[in-house]
């Protein structure tokens, strides 16, 4: 009886040490798989995956995640920059130089402000690799309104509709079209969003509509005026009527040049 129960003791220490043994392995595996690295192979970067998915993220809110990224290669790899194209993402690199086999983390910074349904954003990552000196991560989301954004006839309240137009955003969703207008203008404030041609980009193409029609016209100019009521990142841009970034001078040569590229596209709508 006595034996048969220190036998037990034996077996289950065993399965003790097996599974601290099993736990120290899990703890200290990285987040790729072990590689075996050539001592004198170029540097090479690795990321797990090239698109991250954060799924389905409330409006107004600050989203974060971490990518990890490792060098496959003998030499010392040197992150020159991380870059994303949107200042509503930051990302923030650990460590930039890493030793053969070496992993660090990106930390990601989503600001989710005037953000709604479907969002795509890119990180790019310049580095010493000979073969892949820009390596490109895409960011999806789905930006959700919370109950609170909501109201009863379907339209959407944000803290700020403004937002776009204030401090760091305003480098570059406002202080490039300073003084233009029409073409120029498009470019500057619009062309991030529908493409500088309005084509069509992270937002819709502007040029299906049927800019003959004076409803048209009056639809657009409110529009780039008053913003979209369902869609705060179509921002209110008229500075009389909403304290935006626009004179209704440079509205309407806005609408001018909209109409102007729609009957262009027209004419060639095979380019
Ligand atoms: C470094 C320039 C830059 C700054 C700063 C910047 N943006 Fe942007 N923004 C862009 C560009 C370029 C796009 C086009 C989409 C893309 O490529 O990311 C964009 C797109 C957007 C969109 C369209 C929806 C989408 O796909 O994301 C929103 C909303 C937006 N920005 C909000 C903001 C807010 C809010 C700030 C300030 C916190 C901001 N941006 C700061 C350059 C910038
Ligand atoms: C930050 C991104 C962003 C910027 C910058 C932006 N827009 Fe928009 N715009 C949108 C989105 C998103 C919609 C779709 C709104 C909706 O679904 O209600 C839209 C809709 C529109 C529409 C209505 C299109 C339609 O088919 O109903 C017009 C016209 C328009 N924008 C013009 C402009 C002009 C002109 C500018 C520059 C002054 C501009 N937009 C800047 C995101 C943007």
């Amino acid at each position: 009886m006595k034996r048969s129960s220190s036998v037990g003791l034996v077996l289950i220490s065993l399965a003790t040490i097996v599974l601290c043994g099993l736990l120290v392995l899990f703890k200290f595996k990285p987040n790729l798989a072990p590689v075996l690295v050539d001592a004198y192979s170029p540097p090479k970067l690795v990321t797990p995956a090239l698109t991250v998915d954060l799924g389905l993220i409330p409006m107004e809110e600050h989203v974060g995640t971490n990518l990890s990224i490792s060098n496959h290669g003998g030499k010392l790899l040197a992150i020159k920059k991380v870059s994303s194209s949107c200042g509503c993402t930051v990302a923030k690199l650990k460590t930039s130089t890493l030793k053969a086999g070496a992993s660090t983390t990106i930390n990601i910074d989503m600001d989710t402000r005037l953000k709604l349904g479907p969002i795509e954003k890119t990180i790019d990552i310049d580095s010493n690799d000979p073969v892949n000196p820009r390596v490109s991560i895409k960011l999806v989301a789905q930006v959700h309104p919370t109950e609170k954004q909501k109201t009863h006839d379907g339209m959407l309240k944000v803290s700020d509709r403004l937002a776009l137009f204030k401090g760091t955003c305003k480098t570059c969703h406002v202080d490039k079209g300073v003084g233009k207008t029409g073409q120029e203008l498009f470019i500057a404030d619009c062309g991030m969003c529908h493409g500088v041609d309005a084509k069509g980009g992270v937002s819709p193409g502007l040029l299906g509509l049927d800019y003959s029609k004076p409803a048209t016209l009056a639809y657009v100019r409110g529009m780039i005026a008053n913003g979209s009521p369902s869609n705060p990142a179509m921002a209110p841009f008229s500075q009389k009527l909403h304290g935006g970034p626009l004179s209704e001078d440079q509205i309407d040569s806005l609408v001018n040049f909209l109409q102007y590229q729609a009957s262009v596209a027209k004419e060639k709508p095979h380019e």
